[in-house]
């Protein structure tokens, strides 16, 4: 399996979510159909950052179901409160894992998957989905990935 070669500091993520998220939004300006926006974000994010694992999945009878995605085969259903994706989206915040190990009840989809961020997609005070990230290295995301990928969230929340 392929590493992240190089984690960015923080001031280089920043200038790279700063590039990424105008060209996501341009993305998904003239699209309206949700798997093919979905999909190319996953990409752009996967492009931009080489994550180990990027993104989605969607809420539907409080569970969330796998939805597009860049990586690794993964888990196709996750109850709602069940590791880190059903904790973000029971509780509706964003939540950030700096080692996978410590997280009380993390789902392994991956034995290499290190570190975690995930951030719901609220629209109206319901979580329509949540955007999962995950990297093979540990203590991978901090307040940057977060702002950004917050702000990445609300994009798509405005769309749907
Ligand atoms: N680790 C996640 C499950 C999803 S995958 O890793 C892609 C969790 O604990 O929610």
């Amino acid at each position: 399996m392929a590493e992240e070669l190089h984690l960015p500091t923080t001031q280089e993520k920043g200038q790279i979510y700063l590039a990424l998220l105008p060209q996501v939004e341009a993305l998904i300006k003239d699209e309206e159909n949700l798997v093919a926006n979905l999909a190319n974000i996953s990409a752009a994010l996967k492009e931009a950052f080489g994550f180990f694992w990027v993104g989605f999945y969607l809420a539907e009878d409080r569970e969330l179901v796998l939805g597009p995605f860049q990586g690794p085969i993964a888990c196709t259903r996750i109850a709602a409160g069940k590791g880190v994706c059903g904790a973000a989206y029971a509780q509706g915040h964003t939540i950030l894992v700096p080692d996978v190990e410590q997280f009380p009840g993390h789902i392994a989809c991956n034995a290499a998957s290190r570190s975690e961020i995930v951030v719901p997609v609220i629209k109206d005070g319901a979580v329509l989905m949540v955007l999962d990230v995950d990297s093979d290295r540990p203590d991978a995301f901090d307040a940057t990935d977060q702002k950004f990928l917050e702000e990445l969230a609300g994009m798509i929340a405005n769309k749907f």
